[in-house]
């Protein structure tokens, strides 16, 4: 007769090992289990990311790019090249609109180069209002720091900052008119096709610079007459108006920016090599002198021309 224990213990050892052989079934059977919901966890987690950063990519209709001047400016270029070919009697102690100013940089550019009595930017894109606001006090602050610096020194100019060695002395401090940024920057949000705007005559300077092509996308053939018109109304009779037109094999490049801007540029008639004969012809300018026609130290595709109208 057998040992009951031995039976017990043959009994319990086969038992244990089917029991195991069973947990590790069950494991491995839980395991890939949990390794395909965690594999459709994350697909299904990349499929709304993917849907989330589709939804959020941003289509910048009006042309209204955050960071405009971080791509169309060289990065070896201190200043926008556009300053360098713009004649300072158009600006020095007048009053100017710059239409389109997107973050406000050349307008605020303007404003310290040229010295100009008042300088309105306004743009469509109350966010790019707001970076202009920005960047105006910013500007201010610095024009402060500067000052502060100047009377710290004891032997450099009142109008001269000392930077480094007494011998080194840069002319970079503000003039009194610099000092009173706030007083002749002003920035405002507005459609300016579709604004009243005020019609009288008050500005001896208008800028449209890289503007005319989203206005033309947006508005068609009519927004673009609006805005010329616009323009020639609220110059002061021997204003200036300083048009950087787009040329037409770009509105290619946006013509899909939206339904309304395919169907507009289907419908052009007005392409921009004809602006210099509507501005002057119908809209009655009296002259025209193209200022650059091709703009040296652009990134590529922004070497532009340029063109001052005089009313
Ligand atoms: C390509 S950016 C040019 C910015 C600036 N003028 C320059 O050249 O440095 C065009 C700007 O025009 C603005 N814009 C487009 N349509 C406009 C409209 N109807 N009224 C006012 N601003 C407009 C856009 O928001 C954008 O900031």
């Amino acid at each position: 007769m057998s040992n009951p224990l031995t039976i017990f213990s043959l009994y319990f050892s086969s038992f244990f090992c089917r029991h195991s052989k069973k947990k590790r079934e069950i494991m491995a059977e839980a395991e890939v289990e949990t390794k395909k919901r965690k594999k459709t966890e994350t697909e299904k987690k990349t499929e709304t990311e993917t849907k989330k950063r589709k939804k959020t990519k941003e289509t910048f209709i009006y042309g209204n790019y955050k960071n405009y001047y971080g791509y169309r400016i060289d990065r070896n270029q201190e200043d926008d090249p556009r300053l360098a070919v713009f004649n300072r009697e158009w600006f020095e102690g007048k009053d100017c609109l710059d239409v389109g100013c997107n973050q406000g940089l050349i307008t605020i550019s303007i404003a310290k180069k040229f010295h100009c009595r008042s300088i309105l930017g306004v743009d469509i894109d109350a966010g790019l209002i707001d970076a202009a606001h920005w960047n105006l006090r910013k500007f201010a602050r610095m024009m402060k720091a500067s000052k502060a610096q100047v009377s710290d020194s004891t032997d450099c100019s009142a109008n001269n900052i000392c930077i480094g060695s007494s011998e080194k002395t840069y002319n970079t401090a503000c003039s009194p008119s610099e000092e009173d940024i706030f007083g002749r920057v002003s920035f405002m949000k507005e459609n300016f096709v579709a604004s009243s705007h005020g019609c009288s005559e008050k500005y001896d300077a208008i800028l449209c610079l890289s503007v005319s092509k989203w206005i033309h996308l947006n508005w068609g053939d009519d927004g673009l007459i609006t805005l010329f018109v616009k323009i020639w109304r609220l110059l002061r009779p021997g204003g200036i108006f300083v048009l950087e037109p787009q040329p037409w094999s770009s509105y290619n490049r946006n013509r899909q920016v939206s339904k309304t801007a395919t169907l507009n540029f289907n419908n052009i008639i007005l392409r921009p090599h004809v602006f210099r004969e509507i501005l002057l012809d119908k809209i009655g300018f009296r002259s025209a002198e193209i200022v650059t026609d091709s703009l040296s130290g652009t990134v590529a595709g922004f070497n532009r021309s340029i063109i001052a109208f005089t009313k």
